[in-house]
């Protein structure tokens, strides 16, 4: 078994990585990014890979197999986070995969296939609201419409690009080719609380649900808190709070999840009338039928609310993709390498969106969860125990080296 502690050290180091001095919140495309793909390639190259960061930002470390330019197994997960964050969500993915390859590297073992250990620039698109910047570049599916998003500091992707020494026109360098990529591999934490009610360490992903997000504006007129009389008031906020609570009784009364978790009152004043609010909408389903169905309702109802308020409304999608199955091959290896180290084999689907998501376009992708404290993630309480951080990387080694791997994708993609 992969000893735990010294990942767990690792998994510190990079969470000390942050532009919150008491907490972490590490975003694409910042000082901070660029710290943490130096350290990780720092370990990238102990660990005896060829490190390089892409056209997007991802830093990338090869461990060749056998024969050189081999087709790869791309390994990883994300470095960004978001705000506020615990220090497992992402991380642990990528710390775990160069654990493995350091592991081979000590044996001096050489696999059929290249192993490439990725460390995705962005998956929970924190900064600009679009998400998995990194993967959609790899897969080639990033659209550069993007570019043109902009933080709250009004900065947009291809400024913040340029700042970090990339150049957006070239984003399709980062773009992979199917015949060079056998799947795509994923450990991380579930993010629920399952696999600790069960008393089991991990499982094997089956799916990962579909997302949309969505960015919406309300204009209506401010004016005098004290002087307008309610009857003839176009109040955007009063318009919002009927959106927000449409949102949540819609996603109930269907069955699947969304969420506003932002809202902004622009010009705000205790003695104003709000004009101008802005809030996001994240809907997701496991079936994307009921996802789709949610979101037309929703865009029906909250045009309804606003028209007979007097307020306008605008929304913009920010991002949508759709559920998403892991390979069957890859969930047998998971369950072969979880019988191999006498743990149980469990299978669960992800509420959560993954990377893998954006990769399914490119290869087979698959996941393992691990089980975290109290199922709490995006927050400073996320916790793992060291011991479980060493055995999700040991099964994480297992699937990496598993035999018959250069088979996946002849019979697994687009299943
Ligand atoms: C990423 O963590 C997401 O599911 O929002
Ligand atoms: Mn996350
Ligand atoms: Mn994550």
């Amino acid at each position: 078994m992969i000893d735990g502690h010294s990942l767990c050290a690792q998994l510190d180091a990079l969470a000390r990585i942050s532009s919150q001095p008491d907490g972490l919140t590490r975003l694409v495309m910042s000082a901070e990014h660029r710290k943490a793909n130096d350290l990780v390639a720092s370990w990238m190259r102990a660990a005896g890979m060829q490190v390089h960061e892409d056209a997007i930002g991802n830093i990338i470390g090869r461990y060749e197999g056998l024969q050189p330019d081999a087709p790869a197994l791309i390994v990883g997960s994300h470095l960004d986070s978001v705000r506020n964050a615990g220090r497992f969500d992402g991380p642990l993915g990528v710390v775990a995969a160069i654990t493995g390859v350091a592991s081979l590297q000590q044996a001096g073992e050489r696999l059929p296939h290249a192993l490439e250990v990725i460390g995705f620039c962005d998956e929970e698109g924190t900064r600009f609201g679009a998400t998995m910047l990194g993967s959609r570049a790899v897969a080639g599916t990033f659209d550069s419409a993007t570019l043109a998003l902009r933080d709250d500091e009004g900065i947009s992707l291809a400024e913040a690009m340029w700042g970090f020494g990339l150049e957006p026109a070239a984003i399709g360098k980062a773009k992979r080719l199917s015949p060079e990529v056998l799947g795509y591999l994923e450990l991380h934490i579930e993010q629920g609380p399952v696999l600790e009610s069960l008393g089991l360490p991990c499982a094997a992903v089956t799916a990962i649900n579909g997302a949309t997000r969505l960015a919406v504006t309300l204009t209506g007129t401010a004016g005098h808190a004290g002087t307008v009389p309610m009857a003839g008031r176009h109040d955007a906020l009063c318009a919002a709070a009927t959106c927000v609570l449409a949102v949540e009784e819609t996603a109930k009364a269907v069955g699947l999840v969304a969420t506003v978790g932002r809202l902004e009152v622009h010009d705000a004043a205790i003695n104003v009338i709000p004009g101008d609010v802005h809030f996001t909408i994240d809907l997701r389903a496991a079936r994307d039928e009921a996802r789709l169905a949610a979101l037309a309702a929703l865009d029906a109802h909250m045009r309804a609310v606003c028209s007979a308020r007097g307020v306008g409304i605008a929304i913009t999608k920010l991002h949508e993709l759709a559920a998403t199955p892991c390979a069957p091959q890859i969930i047998a290896a998971i369950d072969q390498a979880c019988s191999k180290l006498g743990l149980a084999s469990h299978h669960l689907a992800s509420g959560a969106g993954h990377d893998g998501m954006a990769m399914a376009e490119l290869c087979p992708i698959g996941m393992i969860f691990l089980r975290c404290k109290g199922g709490i993630s995006h927050h400073p309480d996320e916790s793992i125990t060291a011991a479980d951080a060493g055995l999700g990387a040991s099964l994480l080694l297992e699937v990496m080296r598993a035999p018959g791997l250069t088979g996946f994708k002849a019979t697994s993609h687009n299943l």
